[in-house]
């Protein structure tokens, strides 16, 4: 988590949270190796979907994280999984719209906020995109 996220810990919505400290679900390669790992929190009856990293990225490990901590949210009898993402993240906002997640808020500068309370998050992201905005997406569970 250090390696991938410059810190064991994960800022948003104007709060911060111990990765290592939350539920979650780790898939490992063929040699045991770690392939990606999934952290969540529940509250109530929402399940925010923390983080999610695949190691090896387009080859399935991402939705095979997302399913699982999707099937923990609603074991629990959540009603729904929420995440929040940043307005860079094209790759992660296609990849959650195609797996039934819809954008619900738009929340403009709000990385500001996360900075500083975690200053390893960059000032510029995927595809040169400087890293502003805070975008939260919703999926119903069933
Ligand atoms: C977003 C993320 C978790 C998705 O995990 P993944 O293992 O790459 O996802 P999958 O392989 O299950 O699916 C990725 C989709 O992109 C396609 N894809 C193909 N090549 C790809 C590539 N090089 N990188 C990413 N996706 C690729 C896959 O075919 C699949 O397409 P589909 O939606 O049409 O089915 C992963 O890309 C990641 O760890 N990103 C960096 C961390 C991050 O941004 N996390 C989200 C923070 S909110």
């Amino acid at each position: 988590m250090t390696e991938r996220w410059g810190a064991p810990v994960a800022a948003g919505g104007g709060r911060l949270h111990r990765l290592d400290d939350l539920p979650g679900f780790a898939a490992f390669s063929a040699d045991g190796t770690v392939a990606g790992v999934v952290t969540y929190l529940i509250e109530g009856d929402v399940c925010e979907l923390v983080s999610i990293d695949a190691v090896v990225q387009g080859m399935g490990v991402g939705t095979a994280l997302l399913e699982a901590a999707c099937d923990a949210a609603a074991a629990a009898g959540c009603r729904c999984v929420r995440l929040i993402t940043t307005n860079d993240n094209v790759d992660a906002l296609r990849f959650y719209h195609r797996r039934g997640f819809a954008l619900t808020e738009l929340r403009p500068d709000a990385v500001d906020e996360s900075r500083r309370m975690k200053p390893q998050i960059p000032l510029v992201g995927a595809y040169g995109i400087p890293i502003r905005d805070e975008l939260v997406l919703v999926r119903e569970l069933p």
